[in-house]
């Protein structure tokens, strides 16, 4: 069901002390790493949004058992050495493109015959970049287009390969690691820069062993095959990039003042807490300490007048879900923002950057893209306009950002698509002062 909301602007400033709930790229990882192992995975602070529902039933599509025990505690019974079974029925993965990439990578460690599908917007994702060095490991898929949806009619007995991924991408990172789980011999993937490592930190806890090899701004890491995951308690740490939305909020409501906690900080996750430094923001981490093998912090926000910034294309893999929020920061900024190398956004869940663009310009905010880069001018913001989303969280949630620093409340088509990533987000912006309306 579709349901259009729209923003309020809020009467004075926003604050108080909000949760960061679970992260989701950790939330799917645990889940499948936890389906993978051998023994009984509890996960604390799981994320209970709809991508990871449909990663939760897609495990147990392949014969994991998977049980809520209470909010966000779940328990995972994994395979081990009997692995993974062939699933009875089509595995649908929704909106979730980390889920359905990294089960894909998983799934064809085994001889296994999988059919896969997913809503339109994941439908008209790119899969063929997982698809083709899944293929080079001797894996087979049936697709039309490698696009979702596919199947895979052969897998297990792989090769190991080399591999160095095109795009700077985690999810082609994790798949073709999990695929070289259960493979015999040596995998090794290089990437030119570094993007989120919870595969890597997460196969450690469950007793894998990786060699991570840094060089320049990136990494080849080392997976011996036939590799035996031993089940963990996983804490999953609050989500950098749902945490940037509380963050936008304050920075864009005159005299906010907040308190955001339990926010993971690995460091390939939070390039935007940088830019915002660089931007001018008072954006203050303390109490760092460490949990489910990562650091987390708490962020104390305060509100003050931004100027804008050149944001160089190597900052991408750090916070590549983050531009459109920043977009929306950068048109309350005195002077321009240039966001460079901006291409992977076209394959998000919507082409992102077309609709960063168009978000701002319905609600008169001067803005352009050159190529690959998007400029926004900041300055007064009418607002007054209805946003199309695509079936995009991270759109719904920036344009109602910016109503909050609009003249004229900004309203949404659609805001169910915000569950699939941060089902809170109306409640944690109502106990900071930002209640939103039905439109
Ligand atoms: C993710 C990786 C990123 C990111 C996505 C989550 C992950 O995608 O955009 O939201 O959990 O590995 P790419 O790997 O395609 O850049």
């Amino acid at each position: 069901m579709n349901s259009a909301m729209m923003s309020k602007t809020p009467p004075k400033s926003l604050k108080g002390r909000v949760r960061t709930p679970g992260d989701k790229s950790i939330s799917h990882r645990a889940l499948i790493l936890g389906a993978l192992a051998e023994g009984v995975t509890n996960i604390t602070g799981l994320l209970e949004g709809d991508d990871i529902l449909h990663t939760a039933k897609a495990v147990e599509a392949f014969g994991a058992k998977v049980k809520r025990i209470a909010p966000g505690h779940w328990q995972v019974e994994g395979l081990g050495r009997a692995g993974w079974r062939s699933p009875k029925a089509p595995v649908d993965f929704g909106n979730a493109g980390t889920g359905a990439r990294l089960v894909m990578g998983a799934a064809a460690g085994f001889d296994l015959q999988v059919s896969y599908l997913g809503d339109a917007s994941l439908s008209s994702r790119p899969m063929g970049r997982v698809l083709k060095p899944l293929e080079q490991m001797g894996a087979k898929f049936d697709s039309t287009d490698g696009k979702l949806p596919l199947s895979q009619t052969r897998g297990g007995g792989l090769t190991p390969i080399q591999y160095t991924p095109p795009h700077a991408s985690a999810q082609v990172k994790s798949a073709i690691l999990l695929a070289g789980l259960n493979t015999s011999g040596t995998t090794a993937l290089t990437e030119i820069h570094l993007t989120r490592d919870h595969t890597e930190n997460m196969l450690n806890s469950f007793g894998v062993k990786l060699v991570r090899k840094p060089k320049n701004k990136g990494q080849t890491v080392i997976l011996e095959g036939l590799a035996r995951l031993q089940a963990t308690n996983i804490n999953v740490p609050g989500d950098p990039s749902s945490a940037a939305f509380l963050i936008a909020a304050a920075l864009v409501v005159p005299g906010s003042d907040i308190l955001v906690e339990n926010v993971m900080m690995n460091e390939a996750r939070t390039g935007l807490f940088g830019v915002l430094s660089e931007m001018g923001a008072f954006i203050r981490a303390d109490n760092f300490r460490r949990s489910g093998g990562e650091t987390i912090a708490d962020l104390h926000i305060r509100y003050n007048k931004l100027r804008g910034v050149n944001v160089p294309a190597d900052r991408v893999p750090s916070m590549v879900d983050e531009y459109p929020v920043l977009a929306v920061i950068a048109a309350t900024a005195s002077g321009q923002t240039h966001m460079h190398g901006l291409g992977e956004l076209r394959v998000k869940e919507s082409d992102r950057l077309a609709g960063t663009h168009a978000l701002l310009i319905a609600n008169g905010v001067d803005a352009s893209i050159e190529g690959e880069t998007l400029i926004v001018s900041g300055g007064r913001i009418a607002g007054g306009a209805k946003v199309k989303t695509h079936h995009d969280h991270r759109l719904a949630m920036s344009a109602l950002i910016l109503g909050l620093a609009a003249d004229k409340p900004v309203s949404i088509d659609d805001s169910s698509m915000i569950a699939t990533s941060f089902p809170a987000f109306f409640d944690l912006l109502a106990q900071i002062g930002a209640p939103m309306d039905m439109a």
